[in-house]
């Protein structure tokens, strides 16, 4: 959440222009800049060596930055798999996509290698930074830009923008799921409305004022935290056999990539099968892994038919689609669905 006066939908500008009253002459001298020269220089230069920090944008795009930082994007260069897969860092050829600098120094290919700050991981100037200006889809209607800034509608909404590190995911899309036009932004930022900006202080207050709350995605890049519930179908057909409760369960997945999806590291998904008795105790489970390496993991559209017996107790079935984490936790819950058992 914004400063109060910032988050309330389309108020008259002047009702929060409180602060033309309040700082007279910090106003001028913002105002007398000219447009589209940097307040703040450090925020936009393109020297390698020396890139914009992560930690200085966090102090106007507050939301933004605490949401990254919580994301793996955050840890890429940190995260203890890949400091163990590159031998506590020592290929270089690891380094472009895990700790890039600005992904618009080339058009396709993996982007190349910073020199500073590595443990930012895929930080904001990666994403953000085009020769001297920043670059976003919207335009929040601030008075005053501490940075350039140029607006393109198109170009952070598209796949190739992430496909050029998530190389093999993209291409699984492409090849599985043709013509599907949902975006990776669609299911891993999370729709929100608010203001591009968020007020820290005073100083942080007059550069950011007169903001409109715009829609726009949130930086978290976890599917957990959008509505899946299209996203799989799981359905479940039960019977008494004789001794036994007989289960058939069918996932079928819409997602455009495999599932588990990945081209580094351990990913395992799974849908396990649990039979509960009247009150509500396991009677037995069945599971099924799902790795891609192994060709187990969901296509787009292919049904995955599990069956098995459970114990003559079994009064319901639960099925749950999950992905397992890289210690045996099982960190996310994909689908989730019940049946009484007649
Ligand atoms: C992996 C790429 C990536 C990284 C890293 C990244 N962004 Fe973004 N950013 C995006 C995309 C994609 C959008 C467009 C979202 C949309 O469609 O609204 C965006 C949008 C924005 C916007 C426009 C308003 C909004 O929230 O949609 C701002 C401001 C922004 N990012 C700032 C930052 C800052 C600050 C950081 C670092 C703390 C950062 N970004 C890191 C990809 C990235
Ligand atoms: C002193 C405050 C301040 C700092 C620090 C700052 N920004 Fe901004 N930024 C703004 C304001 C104000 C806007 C214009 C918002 C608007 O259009 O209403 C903006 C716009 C943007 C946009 C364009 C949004 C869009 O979708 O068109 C991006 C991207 C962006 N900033 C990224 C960054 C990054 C990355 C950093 C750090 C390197 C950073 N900013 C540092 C205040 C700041
Ligand atoms: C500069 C390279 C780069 C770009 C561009 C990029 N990513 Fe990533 N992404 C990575 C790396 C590296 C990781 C692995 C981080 C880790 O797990 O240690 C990652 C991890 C992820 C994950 C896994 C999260 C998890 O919980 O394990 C998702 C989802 C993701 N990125 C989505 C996106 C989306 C969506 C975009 C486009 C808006 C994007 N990425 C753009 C490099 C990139
Ligand atoms: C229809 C929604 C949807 C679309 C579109 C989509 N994804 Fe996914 N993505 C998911 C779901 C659901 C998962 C499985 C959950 C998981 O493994 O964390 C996933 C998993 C991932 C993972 C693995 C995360 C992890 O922690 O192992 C990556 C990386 C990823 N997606 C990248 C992408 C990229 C890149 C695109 C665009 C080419 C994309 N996704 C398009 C829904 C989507
Ligand atoms: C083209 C860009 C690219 C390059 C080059 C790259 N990676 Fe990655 N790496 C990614 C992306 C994207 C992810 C996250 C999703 C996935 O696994 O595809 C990732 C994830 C990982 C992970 C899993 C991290 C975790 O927290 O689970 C490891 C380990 C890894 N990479 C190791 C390496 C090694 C070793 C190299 C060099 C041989 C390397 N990477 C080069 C893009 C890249």
């Amino acid at each position: 959440m914004g400063a109060a006066g910032r988050v309330s939908p389309r108020r008259g500008w002047w009702s929060r222009a409180w602060w033309l009253l309040a700082a007279p002459a910090a106003v001028a001298a913002a105002l007398a800049s000219p447009p589209g020269c940097a307040l703040y220089p450090e925020l936009t230069r393109t020297s390698r060596a020396t890139t914009p920090a992560a930690r200085d944008c966090a102090a106007c795009h507050v939301e933004q930055a605490r949401e990254w930082r919580a994301s793996a994007h955050a840890r890429a260069f940190v995260a203890e798999a890949f400091v163990e897969a590159t031998d506590g860092h020592r290929f270089g050829e690891c380094i472009g996509c895990h700790a890039p600098g600005s992904l618009f120094e080339a058009t396709t290919g993996p982007p190349r290698p910073r020199l500073d700050r590595l443990a930012d991981g895929v930080d904001c100037q990666a994403c953000h930074l085009d020769r001297g200006a920043l670059v976003g889809p919207v335009h929040g209607g601030a008075l005053v830009r501490p940075h350039p800034v140029r607006v393109d509608h198109d170009l952070h909404g598209r796949p190739e923008l992430c496909g050029r590190c998530h190389e093999g995911t993209l291409a699984e899309a492409r090849a599985l799921a043709p013509g599907d036009a949902r975006t990776c932004q669609g299911c891993h930022m999370a729709p929100v409305t608010r203001t591009v900006t968020a007020a820290t202080d005073r100083a942080s207050a007059l550069l950011v004022a007169l903001e409109d709350p715009v829609p726009q995605r949130r930086h978290t890049f976890d599917v957990t935290a959008v509505d899946l519930t299209d996203a799989f179908d799981l359905r479940i057909a039960v019977a008494r056999a004789g001794d036994a409760v007989e289960a058939e369960v069918t996932v079928v997945s819409r997602v455009p990539h495999l599932v588990p999806t990945g081209d580094f590291g351990f990913r395992q998904g799974d849908v396990i099968v649990e039979g509960r008795d009247a009150a509500g105790a396991s009677t037995g489970r069945i599971a099924r892994a799902l790795h891609k390496e192994l060709g187990t993991a969901l296509r787009p559209g292919e049904p995955l038919v599990v069956r098995g017996s459970l114990p003559p107790a079994t009064t319901r079935v639960e099925v749950t689609l999950g992905r397992a984490g890289r210690d045996g936790e099982r960190p996310a819950l994909l689908a989730r669905a019940e049946a009484r058992v007649p």
